[in-house]
């Protein structure tokens, strides 16, 4: 009689873990389904929080050859939006070393970046963007600078000699003082 009922406790208990664990495993399952989900819209839909890789080309020297990454490499697209066409080589950024590169804060800011010779990584201290500038390859990144100031612009991977010193300078000017030149 007593081995009876702890049989019987035994099933009951087990039923109920069961259900237990089958809950947890759709609960946790369900998390990862969301996030996979969530990523995948990211990606999808640009909200600049993703590099996006804009052009390929067969020879790795082309793209610092367009006509969009000669000059000042700034080019005004909006109101309030502007393209800039950077480019890394060992051991400068163009534009940012030789000459600061100059934006307002608010305004959408569009990064084409690539590289003339080797591997570089253009990441902007300070904030999200953070882009590998591969020869042949134009990478592309938006960011909004909110607050006015001096960024600088570091190389995060490895290139020679001069890589630590491959620095570049961005100032952000404020809003009101772009706004006036429209
Ligand atoms: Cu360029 Cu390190």
């Amino acid at each position: 009689m007593s081995a009876h009922t702890h049989d019987d406790f035994d099933a009951a208990f087990h039923r109920i873990a069961e259900r237990h664990e089958r809950n947890w495993m759709f609960i946790a399952v369900s998390m990862i389904a969301v996030l996979f989900l969530a990523a995948v819209y990211l990606v999808v839909h640009d909200y600049g929080v993703v590099a996006k890789t804009s052009a390929i080309y067969s020879d790795p020297n082309t793209p610092s050859t367009l006509a969009d990454f000669q000059g000042s490499g700034v080019r005004r697209t909006g109101a309030d939006s502007y393209s800039v066409y950077e480019i890394g080589r060992a051991w400068s950024w163009t534009p940012g070393t030789a000459t600061p590169l100059q934006l307002p804060a608010g305004a959408h800011v569009t990064f084409y970046i690539t590289s003339g010779d080797v591997l570089h990584g253009f990441e902007i201290q300070g904030t999200s963007v953070n882009v590998t500038a591969i020869p042949g390859v134009v990478g592309r990144i938006s960011y909004t600078f909110d607050t006015p100031g001096t960024y600088h612009i570091v190389c995060n991977e490895y290139c020679g000699a001069g890589h630590q010193a491959m620095i570049g300078t961005i100032i952000v000017a404020p809003r009101h003082a772009s706004g006036a030149e429209q």
